[in-house]
């Protein structure tokens, strides 16, 4: 069975004279035929997350922890396996990703067109007519066989994303890793989109929605993993994390949705350079006693949840 297993998953950044602790000791599991939404404020590491499974980090990035890939072959740890290996047999064919900054992921001196034809070309070398192929994903991206002419510097932030989501469609990737995928998009847009990843779900793949829009994530995903200063704080179905959060960040969260409550949390999250050593949240929590001096773990249920005086 194909999954995506990660365990004690950390990823550190080495700055002159600091330590950003950016993800912290996260396990979770993909599994097929679900849409994961991992959600949490601007910051939290949902994006390092990201790049750490595809062998995007820069050289002053460690990781710890495995992720391993397992189905079509033995299993691989995506932490650990050789770039020139990710890019040969996992980005884009086993793994793909919608970027979080589309514009700066296309080559600028190149059409939309060249990109996605070439795109096709790699990922189905029997097809005969790249072209017409690149047509029907671009479609379903929502764009117009017009729109692949233009270079990305033409490109509005709309028509750049869905140019990275085409381009992330063409591989039919086992695992889609969607960083902030409907920016900039319309509602009928978002609603293929939308369409694009039930599908994928439906045929036994699998999608990681990365988020800080809780209300995209609700409409979405079947399941939500909240992450809080680089940690995961709650996961579990998506209507038990919604209506039930167990974590006061999380409840914080739904609380500040504009149909809830639209109560912001006061406060900021703490400087990644420098955690609390117990539960990151409690410099913003109405509920922390002394025990949060100690870190929670995560609960191990179907709805887990990392806190000592749980909602
Ligand atoms: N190369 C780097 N060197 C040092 N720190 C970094 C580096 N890349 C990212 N960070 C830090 O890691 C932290 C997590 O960043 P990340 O981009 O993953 O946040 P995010 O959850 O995706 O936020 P957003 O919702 O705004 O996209 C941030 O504090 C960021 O400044
Ligand atoms: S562990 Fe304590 S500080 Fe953290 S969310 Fe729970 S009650 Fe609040
Ligand atoms: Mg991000």
């Amino acid at each position: 069975m194909t999954e995506l297993v990660l365990d004690h998953v950390s990823v550190r950044f080495t700055l002159p004279g600091a330590t950003v602790a950016a993800v912290n000791d996260v396990s979770l599991r993909v599994r097929p035929g679900e849409c994961l939404a991992l959600v949490g404020e601007s910051g939290c590491g949902k994006t390092v997350l990201a790049h750490a499974l595809l062998g995007f980090l820069p050289g002053n990035a460690q990781t710890s922890g495995t992720a391993t890939l397992t189905g079509d072959g033995p299993p691989l740890d995506l932490l650990a396996t050789p770039d020139a290996v990710l890019a040969k047999t996992v980005r884009g064919r086993r793994v793909g990703l919608i970027p979080q900054s589309p514009a700066s992921h296309l080559t600028p001196v190149r059409t939309a067109r060249a990109q996605l034809e070439e795109a096709v070309r790699v990922h189905h070398p029997s097809d005969p007519a790249p072209r017409d192929h690149a047509h029907r994903v671009a479609a379903r991206a929502g764009l117009s066989p017009a729109d692949l002419d233009r270079y990305p510097h033409e490109l509005s932030g709309g028509l750049a994303q869905r140019v990275a989501n085409a381009l992330a469609l063409v591989g039919d990737p086992w695992l889609l890793i969607a960083d902030e995928p409907t920016t900039g998009l319309d509602r009928p847009l978002v609603d293929g989109l939308i369409a694009e990843f039930r599908r994928m779900v439906t045929d036994g793949r699998a999608v990681l929605l990365i988020t800080h829009d809780l209300a995209a994530a609700h409409r979405i995903a079947d399941r939500i993993a909240v992450m809080y200063a680089g940690r995961i704080v709650e996961i579990g179905p998506t209507a038990d994390v919604f209506d039930t959060p167990r974590h006061h960040y999380s409840r914080g969260l739904v609380n500040a949705l504009p149909d809830r409550a639209f109560t912001p949390i006061p406060g900021g999250p703490p400087l990644l350079t420098d955690l609390p050593a117990g539960c990151s949240f409690a410099p913003r929590c109405d509920q922390v006693v002394p025990v949060c001096a100690e870190r929670p773990t995560l609960t191990d249920d179907d709805h887990a949840y990392a806190c000592h005086v749980p909602c």
